[in-house]
């Protein structure tokens, strides 16, 4: 007689992300922190000028993060209580949050379920008297489609912040994201480049980036490489307004200098596992894919995200995550859409059923392990886990 069937296990837990951190990254690192000079200072201006140049960027600013990013931005843009962002709540929180905070308010409007992403047509629906800004999101490694995000901007006088969290060398019809306009790029561990923790402000908008200089740093005139180097000024530096603490570190910047000289080989390693991916999933009728987008561009392959068919399967997106963690493969969620998590659904102004393509993806989606050093047999165990669950739940059901 046979026994209860065993899951198909990998020896070792596959994470769904993991940074390729090589010799020149480690050996760039203790170099600075040999050097006398850890906290801002060359380093952050040669990684802010690198990044400039490698997006076709007049200006470049690094933070702590995208999050202090965007913070920034949106309180230099000077919104008020009562004014309305549009933007897409198919989002990490922190684009929301940054909103929420300013005191004005976050308007959603729907996504295209296979892209993942707004349009310019739905948002100026949205648009009201109120409305200061559009914070489209580029998805997953793909760009939004600009041009009538930047029609749009430009007919109603309104701010377009471009959340480029996921993009960093993706391209919108042959320009790198990151210019023009203004956009705000991530470092994160599980980015296409990492630092740590990290972002960068990129913008043409000289003023702009004057104050959120600013703004990173306690408010002051001046950082302190410019106070506490040799060739910095004497006399004490004098707050223009207050600010915060969000200057990105020069250990961090020599990440970054190092981890952007290989960012397009990453890319390109990432869309080879993203193409095998595509193809083995076309034998797995209960998963479909996102859809690359229609308009002319380079996708970086941030993530590679799926939706689960849960009617036809029977299982929750997050018991058939846990199904496969037991086989040894990690997922991640992205994302939740942010107008369902608890402080926002409190609010009661984003009620379940409001942005019903959002909820859609939001209920279905996961992340499969997508990172450089992926090997190919990795990819192929990845989708046999998959299949090897939908197998027991198939059994389970027609036992
Ligand atoms: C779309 C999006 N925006 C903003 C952020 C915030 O980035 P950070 O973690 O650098 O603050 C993230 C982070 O994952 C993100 O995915």
């Amino acid at each position: 007689m046979r026994g209860p069937v065993q899951p198909l296990a990998r020896k070792e837990f596959l994470p769904f992300s993991r940074p390729t951190l090589e010799v020149d990254d480690i050996q760039g690192v203790v170099d600075v922190l040999t050097s006398g000079w850890i906290t801002t200072g060359p380093k952050c201006q040669a990684f802010e000028k690198a990044f400039a140049d490698y997006v076709g960027a007049s200006h470049a600013c690094a933070l702590t993060s995208a999050t202090a990013g965007l913070h920034c931005v949106l309180l230099a843009l000077g919104l008020q209580p009562g004014d309305e962002v549009i933007t897409s709540s198919m989002t990490w929180v922190s684009t929301v949050n940054m909103i929420e905070i300013t005191g004005a308010k976050p308007v959603f409007v729907d996504i295209d379920p296979r892209t993942l992403m707004i349009s310019a047509a739905d948002a100026a629906r949205a648009i009201t008297p109120r409305t200061k800004a559009l914070i489209p999101i580029h998805f997953a490694g793909a760009p939004v489609d600009l041009d009538p995000f930047r029609e749009l901007a430009a007919q109603h006088h309104l701010r377009l912040i471009e959340d480029a969290a996921h993009a960093a060398g993706t391209e919108y019809k042959g320009q790198r994201i990151g210019s023009p306009g203004t956009s705000i790029f991530s470092f994160h561990p599980i980015k296409n480049m990492t630092t740590a923790e990290g972002g960068m402000v990129c913008t043409d908008d000289a003023a702009l980036f004057e104050r959120i200089k600013r703004l990173k740093f306690h408010g002051l005139a001046k950082d302190a490489w410019d106070r506490y180097a040799k060739q910095g000024a004497a006399a004490p530096m004098e707050v223009v307004e207050p600010g915060f603490k969000y200057n990105f570190t020069d250990l961090q910047a020599s990440l970054g200098l190092t981890q952007l000289a290989k960012l397009d080989a990453f890319n390109a390693r990432r869309a080879e596992l993203a193409q095998r991916y595509d193809a083995l999933f076309q034998e797995v009728p209960e998963i479909s894919t996102t859809r690359p987008p229609a308009w002319p561009h380079k996708h970086t392959r941030h993530l590679y995200i799926v939706f689960l068919d849960i009617d036809r399967v029977g299982l929750t997106r997050d018991e058939f995550l846990a199904a496969l963690k037991e086989r040894n493969i990690g997922t991640g969620v992205h994302f939740k859409a942010a107008h369902l998590h608890d402080y926002y659904q409190r609010t009661g102004r984003y009620p379940r059923g409001s942005l019903p393509q959002t909820e859609w993806a939001s209920d279905r989606l996961f992340s499969l392990p997508l990172f450089p050093r992926m090997t190919e047999d990795d990819v192929r165990e990845v989708v046999a886990a998959i299949k090897d669950v939908l197998a027991a739940q198939a059994r389970r059901s027609s036992a």
